[in-house]
C-alpha cells in the first residue's frame, strides 16, 4: 500500500522536474552560477539541479572526479571505483558517420576523448557488425541501421590507445555489449586500433571473487586495458573475458511508473522513432538519473 501512496504523491514532482530539465538550459554562466530561466552555461558545463540534497535552483555544473589512485595507492584493481559511462559513444547531437540523422537514444554530453580527460575510466560500448566493419550503434534487434549507427568502433578505440600511450599509469576498462558475429571481429578491431598490446590477459583475472592484481602491478606489466564481452563464447574463441564471470552488477530498481514509462517509450520506438528520441532528451540532461535519486 505504501508504494502506491508514494507514487501518487510524487507524480507532480516528476512532471515539475521534467519541466525544469526542459527549460533550464537555454547565455553563458560559469560553474556554480544559477542558470535558471533563459541563462545558459559555458561550454562543457550543464545546467543541473539536485533536489535530493535540497539544491533545487539549477546551477551550471561539471562533474569531474578525482583519480582514485591519487587518494590511495597500491590497492588491488577491484578495490577502487572507476567512473564508467553507459553508451559512452552516444553523443548528444551527433550525426551518424554514414551521413544519416541518428534516431536513437543519446546519453553523453562529451566525446570519449573528452570523457577520458574528465576522469572517465570505464566505457560501455555497443558493438555491431555494420558495413563490413564493427560500429558503435545504439540499436535494436541485434542489428545496426544507418539511423542507429554512430561511428566505426575503431575511432573510439584509437582515442583510448592515444590516452594509454600518453598516460602510462592509467587503466581503462571496456564493457562490450556484443552483437558482433564476424569471426575474430573483436580481436581484429582491437588489434587494428593498437590496443591489443595493452590487454590484461583473461588468465590473470580472478574467477572466484579474489582480489585482482594491484594497479601498480598492472601498470608495471603494461596490462592496462581490461575488456569484457557480453557473449560468453568469445572467451574461448577470442580470449576476451565474459563479463559475468568476473563482475557483478547491483540491482537498480525503478519506481513503478518508470517501468511503465520505459515500456511506453519502447513501444513508441517501434513506431515513432522521432518521438522516442524526443523523450530521451531527458536522459541527455541526466534527468532520469536525477529522478531516480529523488525516488529511492
Ligand atoms: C547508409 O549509409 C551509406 C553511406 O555510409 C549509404 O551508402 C547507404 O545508401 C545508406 N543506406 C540507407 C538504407 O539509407
Amino acid at each position: 500500500m505504501k508504494p502506491k501512496s508514494i507514487r501518487i504523491r510524487n507524480l507532480p514532482t516528476h512532471l515539475l522536474l521534467i519541466a525544469v530539465c526542459l527549460f533550464t538550459s537555454s547565455s553563458a554562466s560559469k560553474i556554480g552560477e544559477n542558470c535558471g530561466s533563459d541563462n545558459k552555461c559555458d561550454a562543457g558545463l550543464s545546467c543541473q539541479t539536485c533536489p535530493a540534497n535540497g539544491n533545487t535552483r539549477p546551477r551550471c555544473s561539471r562533474t569531474q572526479p578525482l583519480s582514485p589512485t591519487s587518494k590511495v595507492k597500491g590497492l588491488a584493481f577491484n578495490r577502487y571505483s572507476w567512473l564508467t559511462t553507459h553508451n559512452s559513444y552516444a553523443l548528444a547531437g551527433a550525426r551518424s558517420a554514414t551521413g544519416s540523422v541518428i534516431v536513437a537514444p543519446m546519453n553523453q554530453e562529451d566525446k570519449v576523448d573528452e570523457q577520458l580527460k574528465n576522469g572517465v575510466r570505464g566505457f560501455m560500448l555497443d558493438m555491431y557488425d555494420f558495413q563490413n566493419d564493427i560500429w558503435l550503434c545504439h540499436s535494436f534487434q541485434s542489428k545496426c541501421f544507418n539511423f542507429t549507427a554512430f561511428q566505426p568502433a575503431i575511432n573510439v578505440l584509437k582515442d583510448m590507445r592515444t590516452f594509454l600511450d600518453g598516460n602510462p599509469s592509467e587503466i581503462i576498462t571496456i564493457f562490450i555489449e556484443d552483437y558482433v558475429t564476424a569471426p575474430q571481429g573483436l580481436t581484429k578491431v582491437l588489434r587494428d586500433s593498437g590496443l591489443s598490446k595493452y590487454m590484461f590477459p583473461v588468465s590473470r583475472m580472478p574467477k572466484n571473487g579474489e582480489d585482482w592484481p594491484t594497479v601498480d602491478d598492472m601498470v608495471q606489466k603494461n596490462q592496462r586495458l581490461v575488456v569484457f564481452t557480453s557473449k560468453s563464447a568469445k572467451e574461448a574463441s577470442e580470449g576476451i573475458a565474459y563479463q559475468w564471470t568476473y563482475v557483478v552488477e547491483n540491482q537498480c530498481q525503478f519506481p513503478p511508473w518508470k517501468n511503465v514509462l520505459l515500456v511506453f517509450e519502447f513501444k513508441l520506438f517501434e513506431y515513432f522513432y522521432n518521438f522516442f528520441s524526443f523523450l530521451l532528451l531527458f536522459e541527455v540532461k541526466n534527468c532520469f538519473l536525477m529522478l531516480l535519486f529523488c525516488w529511492v
